[in-house]
């Protein structure tokens, strides 16, 4: 008898939560809607990036994202469930980004995933951003190889536009902040960077691009280790690139610009790279994940992927920047493990990860 009740007691797979959930994202200025099942099967992933419009002002203008979030929302979820081939009434959820982010932002997404919860009765579940990114690690791109699934504890490290992270993951939805920065993120001195030297916006893919044919040695830019903390600082950096500027300008010099962008690059990839191992090494983890905006950077990846000691996790391109199929993701094991949240939840723009 017990052996026939432990044999009719349904498995479940950990790393395959068994969910079809419709991802909502509208933190910063990307207007995305996703669905994905288990946790890890993109089955549509439809992202309205507003990279154009903020680029006349070269950086993020909150009033005009959150107006634009307003336009393109409806037809991005509508464009989400159609290349998914789905009604609502075929999925388990609506997850949607609670925050952190942009509050006039957020709350566009929100509200767009109560009525649909409320019209539906589906359950709504408000996901964390940057669990988010973490859980863009799990998911699978159609048509490729499988990936190694990552192993815990695991050692990640988020960098994005707003954040700089560094985590211990010990299972699923079970994370130890270890530090962060104390400054600018990572993607902010990026993109600062690149106002600096006039390469356009966004910065990280700017810088990038300038740096493929400069010398990251030709300027010795300064690595802030911060002793033995796990925290970040890119303010002296950024401050460095700013001196070593009006330096030469002042001098009449033409500005190297690829070798101010490699050196500054070389620069911030050395200290994330160096940290992150530094925590895998003191915590004794196997694996490392990378995942933000930032991880879509080619010198950072290549860092990552060069060594042979850990084994590196890193989403690819399209899932390093924001999307909604990250936040379908982390829905899905967030609905397994039980999560519902009510109608009056509301946005939480400065929500820590250390609070989940
Ligand atoms: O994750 P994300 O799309 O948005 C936030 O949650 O902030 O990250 C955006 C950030 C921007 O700062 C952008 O400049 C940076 O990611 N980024 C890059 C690259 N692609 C995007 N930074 C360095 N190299 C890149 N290739
Ligand atoms: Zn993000």
């Amino acid at each position: 008898m017990s052996g026939n009740q432990l044999e009719e007691t349904p498995r479940i797979d950990l790393d395959n939560p068994p969910a079809r959930i419709l991802g909502i994202e509208s933190s910063c200025d990307e207007t995305a809607a996703a669905v994905v099942e288990n946790g890890r099967e993109i089955l549509s992933n439809a992202v309205a990036s507003q990279v154009d419009l903020h680029a006349q002002f070269g950086g993020i203008f909150p009033e005009v994202a959150s107006r634009q979030h307003i336009l393109s929302i409806y037809p991005i979820v509508d464009q989400a469930l159609k290349d998914a081939h789905l009604k609502l009434s075929d999925l388990d959820g609506i997850a949607v980004t609670r925050g952190p982010g942009l509050p006039g932002s957020l709350v566009v997404g929100i509200n767009m995933a109560k009525g649909l919860a409320i019209g539906s009765g589906l359950p709504l579940l408000g996901i964390n951003h940057l669990e988010g990114h973490l859980y863009s690690a799990w998911l699978e791109e159609e048509g490729k190889k499988k990936k190694k699934t990552p192993k815990f504890p695991l050692l990640a490290l988020i960098v994005s536009g707003g954040h700089t992270e560094l985590i211990l993951m010990k299972e699923h939805l079970v994370y130890e902040r270890l530090g962060g920065t104390l400054d600018d993120a990572a993607g902010e001195a990026f993109d600062k960077v690149a106002r600096l030297l006039e390469l356009g916006y966004p910065g990280g893919p700017a810088i990038q691009e300038a740096a493929t044919d400069g010398d990251p040695n030709a300027f010795d830019f300064p690595r802030s280790w911060l002793e033995d903390s796990f925290n970040f600082s890119f303010s002296g950096l950024k401050t460095a690139v700013l001196r070593k500027v009006q330096q030469l300008e002042k001098q009449k010099s033409k500005l190297p610009k690829k070798n101010l962008a490699a050196s500054f690059q070389a620069a911030a990839v050395d200290v994330l790279f160096q940290k992150t191992l530094r925590a895998a090494e003191e915590f004794g983890t196997k694996d490392i994940l990378i995942a933000g905006g930032v991880s879509a950077n080619q010198a950072l990846r290549g860092k990552f992927k060069g060594q042979r000691k850990y084994s590196v996790h890193i989403p690819p391109l399209f899932l390093c920047t924001d999307n909604a199929a990250m936040i379908a993701g982390a829905g899905c094991y967030r609905f397994h493990a039980g999560q519902r949240d009510s109608f009056e939840m509301d946005a939480a723009p400065t929500w820590a990860i250390s609070d989940l």
